[in-house]
């Protein structure tokens, strides 16, 4: 596992390539809160600003939030696109970022099977 100092500097790098103004794109948001750190969330994170500094994202924002009190379900990841309902993956694993990442983030195709939630805007 990646130590916090780690994550906090691979945010910073992808911060810094990413514009925090653009409402305008799309935004991954993952569950922090104590039930999600223990479900994997920190492994999570570390994947997706792996896998958008890869892929060279720009218009992407990826944002940490709290517990939602869906502890079963951690680890949770939001994707929200403009125009399209915000979709909420659960039980996700570093190893299903890529597919989320490459499906959803870019080409906009939700992946069904990891849902657990969708939100009209
Ligand atoms: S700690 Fe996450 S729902 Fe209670």
């Amino acid at each position: 596992m990646k130590s916090l100092e780690d994550l906090k500097r691979l945010q910073q790098q992808v911060k810094a390539k990413t514009s925090l103004r653009h409402a305008a794109g799309t935004q991954v948001i993952v569950g922090m809160g104590t039930c999600g750190i223990a479900a994997g969330a920190r492994e999570v994170m570390s994947a997706i600003l792996n896998e958008i500094a890869k892929r060279n994202l720009e218009d992407v924002t990826v944002r940490q939030t709290g517990c939602i009190g869906m502890c079963e379900k951690e680890v949770l990841v939001d994707v929200v696109r403009v125009g399209q309902p915000r979709i909420t993956y659960g039980r996700v694993t570093a190893e299903n970022v890529p597919t989320i990442v490459a499906e959803h983030v870019v080409n906009g195709r939700i992946v069904e099977e990891l849902v657990v939630a969708k939100i009209e805007e």
